[in-house]
């Protein structure tokens, strides 16, 4: 049996990936979870309330296990006159969503909260993302029951994780959509594919790996296998499902999308993210940016008018390098086809 399965107390090591931003719906985690796979909450933006009540509500829907990911902070500070440059480059967004001049940003930081409800709560899973927990946070949560997962975009940062002693780490490949997790390198140098980034962490450590970035079928879980993953965790195939809160034109412009329509960008949130190119993308990419989560802060008023607007191009549209292969259904039929192609795939292999 598969180690991480066994350890978790799942059918399968298919990882729902933890989306914050609203995507992650209560139903889209049960019902990830119920399907034998694991469902995650993303709850980076969270506020104490929300994050409580949302686990709440999953323990109603199910009793299988379930995670919640959580962003590890980081240092932040910048000056005021950066502060209103940046803000003076983002008006013709505001003027064109009718939205009043922004009036200073304050970036709160709810991490030990948050850390502390998922302790309360006894969450069976708990992910990193952004940098890796400290050694006394994972002691902590794997005394109190959690299974515990890092992540990691190159060797060392895999290493760096598996030294807190995680129980596993997510390798998170360079097609991966949504922010990249890096936190010891430098963002360019650590786009690694997928197919080089996950036998290399696989080499390098002894905990069991998760593979992400560009899967969104059976093949793919086959192939992750085949490079030594031991789990595999999808994103965007996951926010194509009836069940995720995605804005349904986020899941439309995907389900259009070529495999060249991503971009990476900071101008969102401070922070490089991969996204489907929109008008945002195109008109602020050299436009003097925040630091990572201030700019986030920054853009968040412009995001929701687009969003209340229904005008896709000022919304951050993250998405994958495989947008070709999304496909909108539900989580039963999204986990029913990713089993019985990777059976075929398989099957494939061994008869060629
Ligand atoms: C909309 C969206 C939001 C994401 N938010 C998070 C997050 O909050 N935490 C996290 O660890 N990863 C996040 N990710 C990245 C995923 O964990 C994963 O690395 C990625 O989705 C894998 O690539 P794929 O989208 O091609 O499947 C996000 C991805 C997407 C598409």
């Amino acid at each position: 049996m598969n180690r991480i399965a066994e350890e978790i107390g799942i059918e399968l090591p298919w990882f729902q990936a933890g989306m914050a931003g609203g995507v992650t719906t209560v139903e889209l985690v049960t019902s990830v979870s119920e399907a034998g796979g694991l469902g995650q909450l993303g709850a980076g933006y969270m506020n104490v309330e929300s994050l409580r009540e949302a686990i709440d509500a999953i323990k109603k829907q199910t009793s299988k296990p379930f995670g919640v990911n959580l962003f590890v902070p980081e240092a932040c500070s910048w000056k005021k006159e950066e502060e209103t440059k940046a803000s003076l480059a983002l008006q013709p967004a505001r003027l064109a969503l009718g939205l009043e001049a922004e009036e200073g940003i304050h970036v709160t930081d709810a991490y030990d909260e948050l850390l502390a409800v998922v302790l309360e709560k006894k969450v069976p899973v708990v992910s990193f993302t952004f940098g890796k927990p400290s050694a006394d946070t994972v002691e902590v949560l794997q005394e109190n029951g959690s299974y515990v997962i890092g992540t990691a975009t190159t060797v060392e940062e895999a290493i760096l994780n598996e030294a807190v002693n995680v129980d596993a780490v997510v390798a998170q490949g360079s097609e991966a959509g949504g922010h990249r997790g890096t936190f010891a390198s430098d963002f360019q140098q650590a786009l690694i594919g997928t197919m080089s980034l996950v036998p290399q962490v696989v080499d390098a450590v002894r905990v069991p790996v998760i593979a992400a970035g560009g899967i969104m079928d059976g093949r793919a879980i086959v192939a992750a296998e085949a490079l030594g993953a031991e789990g595999v965790q999808l994103g965007t195939q996951f926010l194509m499902c009836k069940e995720s809160g995605a804005n349904l034109l986020h899941k439309l412009a995907i389900s259009q999308a070529p495999e060249t329509a991503t971009v990476l960008t900071a101008k969102f949130s401070g922070k490089p993210a991969r996204g489907l190119a929109n008008r945002f993308t195109e008109e602020f990419q050299e436009v003097p940016t925040l630091p990572y989560p201030a700019q986030n802060e920054l853009t968040k008023p412009i995001r929701a008018q687009a969003a209340k607007q229904q005008d896709a191009s000022y919304m951050s549209l993250w998405a994958g390098q495989s947008p070709r292969l999304a496909k909108e259904q539900s989580v039963t039929q999204l986990m029913s086809a990713l089993k019985s192609e990777s059976l075929a795939g398989k099957q494939r292999l061994v008869i060629d």
